[in-house]
C-alpha cells in the first residue's frame, strides 16, 4: 500500500455507499485515512461504517445534484483536514434521447456536470490553503467517443474527462493532484439497473471488479492524470482513440440500438 501522508487525514468520497465509491472509502480507510462517506440514503451509508469500516469515519446525507447537497457537503466538512476527494457519486441511463425523461437528463447533467465542477471549486480552494492535495473524478469509457442512445451520459462522462485532465495542468503547480479515473463497464448497483434498460447479452463488455478500479485508481494518483483501470478497457480506449470519430459514433449507435430493451420508435 503506498503512503498517502501529502492527502491529510480526511478523505472525502462521494457515492461511498456502493460500488466504485465504496470501494475507494474501505482502500483509503486501510491505508488510514478517516473517510466522510457521502450519499442521498442515509440507511446504505450507515450499513457501509457498519460492515466496512468503524464509527471513527463520518457520514454526510447530501443529494450532491441540488444547491442543498452541495451547501450540506460544505458545511459539514468544513472544520475537517480534507487532503482528498474522490467524486465517484453517479447514475447513468440508456435510451433515446426524446423518450428520456427530462427528470432523468437534468440529473444526469447535475450530478456529472455541476457537481463536479462544485466540488472542485469548493474542494481545490481548500487544498491550495493545506498546500495541496488530492482531486479525483470518476468519469467512464462512455466518455471517449460520442454515444448514440446515450447521448446525455457519454458526453457528461466527456465533459469529466476534459475538464479533470484541463484542472490536473492548472493546479499542478498547486501541489494539487488530480486524476480521472475511467472504468469500463463494472460489476456494481448501476450495472444492474443499466442491464434493465440495455440486453447485456448483446453488449460484447466483461464488467470489471469495482475494488480493482479504486485500487488501480489510488495507484494512480500523483504519478497520471488518467488511468484506464484494466487490459481489456484499455484496448476499447485505445480503439475508440484510433477509429475515426465518425466510424467510432456509427459503431456505438449501432450497438446500443440494437441492444435496448425499449427501442426508440
Ligand atoms: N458501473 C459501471 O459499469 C461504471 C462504468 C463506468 C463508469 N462508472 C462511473 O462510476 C461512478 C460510480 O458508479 P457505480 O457503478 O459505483 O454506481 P453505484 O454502485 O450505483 O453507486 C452510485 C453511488 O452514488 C450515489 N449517488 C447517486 N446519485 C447521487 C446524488 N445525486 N448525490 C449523492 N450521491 C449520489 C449512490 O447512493 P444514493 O443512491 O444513496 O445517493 C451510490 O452511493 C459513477 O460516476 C459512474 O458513472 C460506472
Amino acid at each position: 500500500m503506498r503512503d498517502f501522508e501529502k492527502y491529510g487525514k480526511w478523505a472525502v468520497v462521494t457515492g461511498a455507499s456502493s460500488g466504485i465509491g465504496r470501494e475507494f472509502a474501505k482502500e483509503l480507510a486501510t491505508a488510514g485515512k478517516k473517510i466522510v462517506l457521502v450519499a442521498r440514503t442515509e440507511a446504505t451509508l450507515r450499513q457501509t461504517l457498519e460492515d466496512d469500516l468503524d464509527a471513527s469515519h463520518r457520514i454526510v446525507v447530501a443529494d450532491l445534484s441540488t444547491p442543498e447537497g452541495l451547501q450540506a457537503l460544505d458545511d459539514e466538512t468544513r472544520k475537517l483536514d480534507v487532503g482528498l476527494v474522490v467524486h465517484s457519486a453517479g447514475l447513468a441511463h440508456a435510451g433515446g434521447f426524446l423518450e428520456e425523461s427530462p427528470k432523468i437528463d437534468a440529473a444526469l447533467q447535475a450530478i456529472h456536470i455541476t457537481a463536479t465542477v462544485e466540488i472542485a471549486r469548493l474542494f481545490g480552494e481548500r487544498l491550495v490553503n493545506r498546500g495541496g492535495g488530492g482531486l479525483i473524478l470518476v468519469s467512464s469509457g462512455f466518455g471517449f467517443a460520442p454515444i448514440p442512445y446515450a447521448a446525455v451520459y457519454g458526453a457528461a462522462k466527456a465533459f469529466v474527462i476534459s475538464f479533470g485532465e484541463a484542472l490536473a495542468v492548472e493546479l499542478r503547480s498547486k501541489s494539487i493532484d488530480v486524476l480521472i479515473v475511467i472504468p469500463g463497464a463494472t460489476k456494481t448497483n448501476m450495472s444492474v439497473k443499466l442491464a434493465e434498460q440495455i440486453d447485456m447479452s448483446k453488449v460484447p463488455m466483461p464488467h470489471g471488479d469495482p475494488r480493482k478500479v479504486a485500487r488501480v485508481g489510488l495507484a494512480a494518483l500523483g504519478r497520471k492524470d488518467s488511468v484506464v483501470p484494466g487490459g481489456m478497457n484499455k484496448i476499447m480506449a485505445l480503439m475508440a482513440g484510433l477509429m475515426s470519430r465518425r466510424m467510432a459514433k456509427a459503431q456505438f449507435g449501432k450497438l446500443l440500438r440494437s441492444a435496448l430493451i425499449i427501442r426508440p420508435s
